[in-house]
């Protein structure tokens, strides 16, 4: 059985190592580290096999500066998410994708952005047409966004969305 729950002190050395595991190079765990130490983390789920009692993925949603009509509007980023590797394609990253999208609509947060492969995404509701005319140095086809409080979007002219400062950091190494 696989539960899935805001991640704490328990889980952050297997977030950490699964995050250095799951990807080519260190950058998503140094940004999972960063956006820790600056406070922009918004919320990190877990997803422990509970017989196991082992960490098999998570997911992090971390605070953006957007605004729309010059005025700021609640949004998050979502990234980065990893799996275990044999727990993969068992629904455990759609599981806690939408587990957290459930958990910041409730909490208010109008839009969230994800940077990454449409084919994966898509199935969420993320759409670059959410995100296009934000200005952004990620602004692109990879750019998407899905607009939470049941699908509406800010009416207004789109200014910026903004990640937090450590997508900087990664962006450059
Ligand atoms: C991406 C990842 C989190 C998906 O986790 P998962 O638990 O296997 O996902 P699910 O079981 O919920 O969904 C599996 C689906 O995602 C698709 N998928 C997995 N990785 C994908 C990728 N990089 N691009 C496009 N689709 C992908 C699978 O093909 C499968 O599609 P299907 O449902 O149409 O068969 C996992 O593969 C992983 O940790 N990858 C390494 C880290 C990574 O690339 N993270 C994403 C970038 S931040």
């Amino acid at each position: 059985m696989i539960a899935i729950a805001p991640a704490g002190g328990r889980d952050v050395a297997a977030i950490d190592a699964l995050m250095r595991s799951s990807f080519a190079h260190a950058e998503e765990a140094d940004l999972v580290r960063d956006l820790c130490i600056a406070g922009d983390m918004v919320l990190m789920l877990a997803a422990r096999d509970e017989e196991a009692d082992a960490l098999v993925g998570a997911v992090a949603f971390s605070r953006m500066d957007v605004s729309v009509a010059g005025k700021p509007i609640p949004a998050v980023a979502l990234a980065p998410i990893a799996v275990a590797p044999d727990h993969r394609d068992q629904g455990v990253g759609e599981a806690l994708i939408q587990a957290g999208l459930d958990r910041l609509e409730q909490e208010g947060v109008v839009l969230c952005f994800v940077l990454g492969d449409p084919a994966f995404y898509a199935r969420f509701g993320f759409d670059r047409d959410f995100a296009r005319n934000f200005a952004s140095p990620y602004a692109g086809d990879y750019l998407m966004a899905l607009p939470l409080q049941g699908g509406l979007m800010p009416c207004g002219v789109r200014d910026h969305a903004h990640h937090a400062p450590a997508f900087a950091r990664l962006s450059q190494s």
